[in-house]
């Protein structure tokens, strides 16, 4: 009886509520990446100064930033009133990769999920992502600019990012 009335709370609440996935919130999880050490690593927001983070990676979820889609921007939820809008820096120095970051503010527009994998435009530049063991001691994220040849460091890898829902 019991369970037949939370499941009767559920269904309320499921149909009064016809969300799209899009609000959901997920985690952003790496994989296919040929260097085994930088798959299933989460993307967290690494603080770096007032307002600013950088998209650093790991293995436990705990950190993991809670991100969401409004619209096109990829926004995370990190515990205040104001968003942090992921941020592709855009190409102004000819180099083949870019940091991503995780800012204070709405970020780039340009997100989406496309059968599970969180990517940026092409349009914008987007040739993938990359994982590189970088300056915080830690696997980094940056994306590669598709309008340039990379060589890829041997600390580097390229890699998907899986949207892996949380709620
Ligand atoms: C979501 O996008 C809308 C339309 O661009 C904007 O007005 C709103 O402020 C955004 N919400 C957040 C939380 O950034």
């Amino acid at each position: 009886m019991k369970f037949l009335a939370s499941l009767a709370v559920l269904t309320t609440a499921v149909m009064a509520n016809p969300v799209t996935r899009d609000t959901n919130q997920f985690h952003l999880k790496t994989a296919g990446a040929t260097n085994a050490l930088h798959n299933d690593l989460y993307v967290y927001a690494y603080h770096t100064g007032a307002g600013l983070n950088d998209a650093v990676l790991d293995k436990d979820d705990t950190n993991a930033a809670p991100f969401y889609l409004n619209g096109t921007s990829a926004l995370a939820t990190l515990g205040t009133e104001f968003p942090w809008g992921m941020s592709a820096n855009g190409d102004t120095n000819y180099a083949s990769w870019e940091p991503i970051e995780i800012n204070a503010g709405e970020g780039s527009s340009g997100f989406s999920i496309d059968n599970g994998n969180f990517v940026w435009s092409e349009a914008d530049g987007f040739g993938g992502w990359l994982v590189c063991d970088w300056s915080h001691n830690a696997p980094q994220l940056f994306y590669l600019n598709r309008y340039y040849q990379p060589t890829i460091p041997s600390s580097c890898s390229t890699a998907q990012l899986n949207a892996i829902y949380i709620n």
